[in-house]
């Protein structure tokens, strides 16, 4: 079977690693590259390797061809293309690294199979991605472009990007199926490229690789847990995170986003979250007279009193859905998955004619009980995680895309339900995996991420004739394969 081998370009704490991870799918990341120190660091506690940190803007098609990676995973920095980066976009010099990667991917023998990148919103109206999709087209990929935010999966945040998953053509069995959207099945003639008229998905999920983009998916619904589920249970942990009245009363008028435990949302974490001087750049968290759930901002006493909070780092880090090395951890609050297939909650979307599936959010998939955990080494300050982490992302958002849409007809890429090989008190789990069924994903670290994958298509509980939905799945797959 052939295995996915993945580069990761602008690893930082390594949230492309993590969401690959996360994904089930078979393969590894072979390297990564990145020249913060801090990340680095961060990166190589976590899993036992440090990236190359020579500047991206310097590697060379043989330095890259050198892994015989067949996919490269991409989070560029994001400034040029934000209002605080002035909007330079390609004649930014924090561009430079982004374009410098496509020239070589021109020029590549064998380019990868497989491309992923992330970047924030803007991103889509930029010279940098007219470049980048008009690149792709030519050197025939196809691609499916998003604007995402976590809360679309079922997590209680938002953080708005722009991911671009892309396929070489050449790669599917069935190429003919595989579309973009200019072209049009019909008309044999190849309609011109125009990065203009290319659909921006904004909503989960996606029409698979071999669907007809132009095809309507309806946004799947799901129920978004209260962000307690994603709190320090001790109430000590968040002390040193309280912010002091005197820095209330000098912000009179000043509009904190205030959440309760119980809220089902949360707004962007920035890289300046957490700082005193900003107050600004992510939610804070009421602790005091939860009765009160409206606010008067110009009444700065009366907010003084509500005993606000920054979440701590390591509550960021639970809400971008990392896996964290915790033997009594939020993950507690999340069902198993055994119960959430049970439940029929995890399905196939649509009852019949889409490819992509959809699974509840649950962090326990997220990672693997022996690692790799995301961990800061202990001499980084909270402000300097929380920088760290507010330019990371969502890593469940990275696996959804990755297994749902990039990797979705890849041999060995989990489609249906999911169980953790490590719920020992399912029988029936225990035999699959003594049976070679579970999907293990070596880790760069050697860690294994086991995700075993439950019978295909056969416990889709949302329908009730399995003859049928068997014989539905036979023609579905038959498309793929
Ligand atoms: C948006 S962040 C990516 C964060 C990453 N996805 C994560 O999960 O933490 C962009 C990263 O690009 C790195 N970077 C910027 N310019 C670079 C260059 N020329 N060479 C290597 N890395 C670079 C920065 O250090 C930063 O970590």
């Amino acid at each position: 079977m052939t295995s996915i081998r993945a580069l990761e370009f602008f690893s930082g704490i390594g949230g492309l690693h993590f969401g690959f991870n996360a994904s089930g799918a078979n393969g590894q990341v072979l390297e990564s590259f990145d020249m913060n120190q801090q990340a680095n660091d961060t990166y190589k506690l976590s899993f036992g390797k440090s990236p190359i940190s020579r500047g991206i803007d310097r590697l060379m098609v043989k330095d890259i061809e050198k892994y015989n990676a067949n996919c490269w995973l991409m989070s560029p920095p994001c400034q040029p293309y934000t209002r605080g980066g002035k909007l330079l976009d390609d004649q930014d010099n924090r561009a430079k690294p982004l374009l410098h990667l496509l020239d070589q991917l021109e020029k590549m023998k064998t380019p990868p199979q497989y491309l992923f990148l992330e970047n924030v919103k803007n991103f889509e109206t930029s010279r940098s991605r007219h470049r980048l999709v008009t690149l792709l087209h030519n050197m025939g990929y196809v691609f499916r472009e998003c604007l995402l935010a976590p809360y679309n999966f079922g997590i209680p945040n938002d953080r708005l990007r722009y991911f671009l998953m892309a396929r070489l053509r050449s790669s599917f069995d069935i190429s003919s199926s595989a579309t973009s959207t200019t072209q049009d099945k019909t008309d044999p003639k190849p309609v011109k490229f125009d990065p203009e008229t290319e659909i921006i998905y904004t909503s989960w999920p996606l029409p698979a690789f071999v669907e007809d983009p132009q095809k309507s998916h309806q946004q799947h619904t799901f129920d978004i847990p209260e962000l307690q589920k994603f709190m320090d249970e001790n109430e000590k942990d968040g002390k040193d995170y309280h912010l002091s009245r005197q820095l209330i009363l000098e912000r009179p008028n000043f509009r904190f986003d205030i959440l309760q435990p119980s809220s089902t949302r949360s707004a962007c974490f920035t890289k300046a979250y957490g700082s005193h001087h900003v107050a600004g750049g992510g939610s804070l968290l009421q602790t005091q007279k939860m009765d009160q759930q409206e606010y008067d901002y110009s009444n700065s006493e009366s907010i003084a009193d509500l005993g606000l909070r920054f979440l701590t780092p390591t509550e960021v880090a639970r809400i971008h859905v990392f896996p964290l090395d915790e033997k009594h951890g939020s993950h507690d609050h999340f069902e198993s998955t055994t119960d959430n297939i049970e439940s029929g909650s995890s399905s196939e979307h649509s009852s019949g004619d889409s490819l992509t599936t959809v699974r509840p959010f649950n962090p326990r998939l997220a990672q693997g009980p022996e690692g790799p955990f995301l961990r800061f080494p202990d001499k980084l300050k909270a402000l300097q995680r929380y920088k760290l982490l507010g330019n990371s992302l969502n890593v469940w958002v990275v696996a959804e895309l990755l297994r749902g849409v990039l990797f979705a007809d890849h041999p060995g890429t989990p489609r249906l339900e999911y169980q953790l090989a490590d719920d020992s008190d399912n029988e029936s789990n225990t035999e699959k995996s003594a049976a070679g069924s579970s999907n293990n994903v070596e880790s760069s670290n050697g860690g294994k991420h086991d995700i075993t994958k439950s019978e295909e298509g056969v416990s889709d509980k949302t329908q009730d004739d399995p003859q049928k939905d068997e014989s539905a799945r036979e023609a579905k797959r038959a498309r793929v394969d």
